[in-house]
């Protein structure tokens, strides 16, 4: 068996596409367009590209896109007041403060100090908790364009058994949160996991997301599973790859996403949908 790709680039395309229509729509009745916010801190070449990309994004779908770019010495009390600056600003609906920052920098209290209706990041104590308690508001965007990715093979979860590889905070942990929210049966395996193969061999839905090429022996997966990669490493020769052994997982998966083009667009995809979500929750109403 080999297994069918999920095409993660056409996921998000469909939805840049509804979130795109949802403003147009708001503009022609008169409406503000959604604002974010996007604050970059210093000069990292990784995070100057995935900035990039947020922005150029924006304008795709016609989010306005206010770009800020502070110096790599800026101090946590600069940093926060600007944060407040647009905590304040009723044109802004969404903020997010590209990570990693700076080491003199706190990113807890940064984050913290982010508005929760804001925080289209959905990294906010408050959006993970409200996610814990199966009540979500903002969702953090990979694991929510996860559940995009798994809902468009029309994969169920009820009664599934679901493995995490990864207990971050920003992907492992709240893809756990989403996953039992939608019904599955969720096990994260961690630093301290004993037999991570064994987890991974009783999955029916496997996220991988450690950030280590081929971590995730094809050998492990389940005939018949469905494969998440989240993991996007560059090795010496320049190639991106994800965490699991594509070729040997492929052919025991009867899914799987390509690394690139798999779950990498739709961060991005869910960050434009969080956005416009903000706005509508701020403005007292809900999109779908
Ligand atoms: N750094 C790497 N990924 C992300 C992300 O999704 N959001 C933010 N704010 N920083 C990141």
């Amino acid at each position: 068996m080999s297994a069918q790709l999920i095409d993660g680039k056409a996921v998000a395309a469909a939805i840049h596409e509804r979130v795109r229509s949802a403003i147009a729509a708001r503009v022609a009745a008169g409406r503000r367009r959604p604002a974010l916010a996007t604050v970059l801190v210093g000069a990292d070449p990784a995070s100057e590209i995935y900035v990039r990309n947020k922005r150029l994004t924006c304008e795709k779908v016609g989010v306005r896109s206010v770009p800020m770019h502070f110096d790599a010495t800026i101090s946590e009390a600069e940093l926060l007041g600007a944060i407040d600056r647009l905590n304040a600003d009723d044109d802004i609906d969404g903020i997010l403060v590209q990570l990693p920052l700076p080491s003199q920098l706190d990113a807890t209290r940064v984050t913290e100090r982010i508005r929760a209706d804001k925080d289209v990041d959905g990294f906010h104590p408050y959006n993970i908790g409200r996610l814990a308690q199966r009540l979500p508001a903002l969702r953090p965007c990979t694991p929510f364009g996860v559940m995009e990715l798994l809902r468009s093979t029309g994969e169920t979860f009820k009664g599934k058994r679901a493995v995490v590889v990864g207990a971050s905070n920003h992907v492992g942990r709240p893809m756990m949160l989403e996953l039992m929210l939608a019904g599955a049966t969720a096990t994260c395996c961690h630093r301290f996991t004993v037999d991570v193969a064994g987890e991974v061999a009783r999955a029916d839905i496997l996220v991988a997301a450690v950030g280590k090429p081929g971590l995730v022996k094809g050998a492990w997966i389940k005939p018949g599973a469905t494969v998440i990669d989240v993991g996007i490493n560059r090795l010496a020769d320049g190639k991106i790859v994800g965490d699991v052994e594509f070729e040997a997982a492929r052919e025991r998966a009867a899914w799987i996403t390509p690394v690139p083009g798999g779950v990498g667009p739709m961060t991005v995809a869910m960050l434009m949908h969080n956005t416009l979500a903000a706005c509508a929750a701020r403005e007292g109403h809900a999109v779908d």
